[in-house]
């Protein structure tokens, strides 16, 4: 009883992952393969010197890197591959649920269509659910470094393919692009039905997250951070529980946090936040759920229960119907139990 180590708890337990960029997946081995494919050139000579310009002062200098990464994803194979890795690599994990991002404009602007995008990764997704037993959501994300024209011609494409999206959300660079930007296209994907969510208060002020909750009316935030700089906001989101999907590995490498012991999610925890632990960017900051939930749990001496609590919140914080979500937490009450 309560016998085996942390590193043994994290990896058994069945997990959920909510804030993941597909294309932030791309290891660099399957770039160099889809990039000889299709006779593309990346701008570092191996796989090891890519490696080493993943070294990141802020978000703006991973995301130019990241966009680059995603010029080589030309056919709706490379999707599939991407997304495919992606779902053996978190198979191993013992993660059973995902609800993933990808953003079509990073893609859409450079000549490849929507269709081809969708399709690959939604076959993969589909794939991973008959073949791994991993359930998914899919979520279509805006670039606020865009303008809402844009936007809105992305909503437009992405109404064909309704059953397969559960939500919009917003990333890409966060300062001086509020959530205010896309007030109107939220609205709209609102009444399409959508679920919306969007990142906020990783660089950002708390300012933004307020407007995420009354603007773009999200049922997360991604990140959410700097919720802690504001003591209403807090109580607010403490109040309609309305969930953090944080990155710890992801805060350490863009410079969100100095030190993984500074985290504070723990702090977030203990004030009654519903936060949840994510990898975000697998490939490019150095760890995916396992070593997220390890991270934290040596850095801030987690306990187990703290890890259960974490887990739970992750399957409570998703887009599973009340059925999905109870079997869920049922199941890991009993793991609790014996381990
Ligand atoms: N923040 C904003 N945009 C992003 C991120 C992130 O952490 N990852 C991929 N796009
Ligand atoms: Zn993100």
């Amino acid at each position: 009883m309560n016998t085996i180590s942390i590193e043994k708890f994290i990896e058994d337990i069945p997990k959920a992952e909510l804030h993941l960029h597909i294309e932030g997946t791309f290891e660099p081995e399957l770039m160099f393969t889809i990039a000889k494919r299709n006779n593309k050139k990346i701008d570092y000579a191996s796989v090891e010197a890519l490696k080493r310009a993943y070294q990141f002062n802020n978000l703006q200098e991973f995301l130019d890197i990241y966009y680059a990464g995603a010029n080589v994803l030309i056919e709706e194979q490379d999707f599939y591959d991407l997304t495919w890795a992606y779902l053996t690599k978190v198979h191993e994990q013992n993660v059973v649920h995902v609800e993933i991002f990808f953003d079509p404009q990073t893609h859409t602007d450079r000549g490849i269509s929507f269709e081809t995008v969708i399709n690959g990764i939604y076959r993969a997704l589909d794939d991973g659910q008959q073949q791994l037993g991993i359930s998914f959501k899919l979520i279509m994300s805006f670039l606020r470094h865009l303008d809402e024209a844009s936007a809105f011609n992305t909503l437009e494409q992405a109404l064909p393919y309704k059953e397969w999206i559960s939500g919009v959300g917003l990333d890409s660079s966060e300062i001086g692009n509020p959530p205010s930007k896309f007030e109107r296209v939220f609205a709209k994907a609102l009444e399409e039905g959508f679920a919306t969510v969007a990142h906020a208060g990783e660089e950002g002020p708390s300012a933004y997250i307020w407007e995420a909750l009354k603007l773009l009316k999200v049922t997360r935030i991604d990140h959410g951070n700097r919720c802690l700089d504001d003591e209403e906001l807090v109580e607010q989101l403490v109040k309609l529980q309305i969930p953090l999907t944080v990155c710890p590995l992801s805060n350490l490498e863009l410079k969100v946090v100095p030190d993984l012991k500074n985290h504070p999610i723990a702090k977030m925890m203990n004030k009654g936040l519903l936060v949840t632990v994510n990898s975000d960017d697998p490939a490019y900051f150095g760890g995916y759920m396992n070593e997220n939930y390890l991270g934290i749990a040596q850095a801030l001496d987690l306990s187990k229960q703290q890890i259960i609590t974490l887990v739970k919140n992750s399957f409570k914080a998703s887009w599973l119907s009340d059925k999905e979500k109870n079997a869920m937490i049922a199941k890991l009450d009993t793991y609790f139990q014996h381990n």
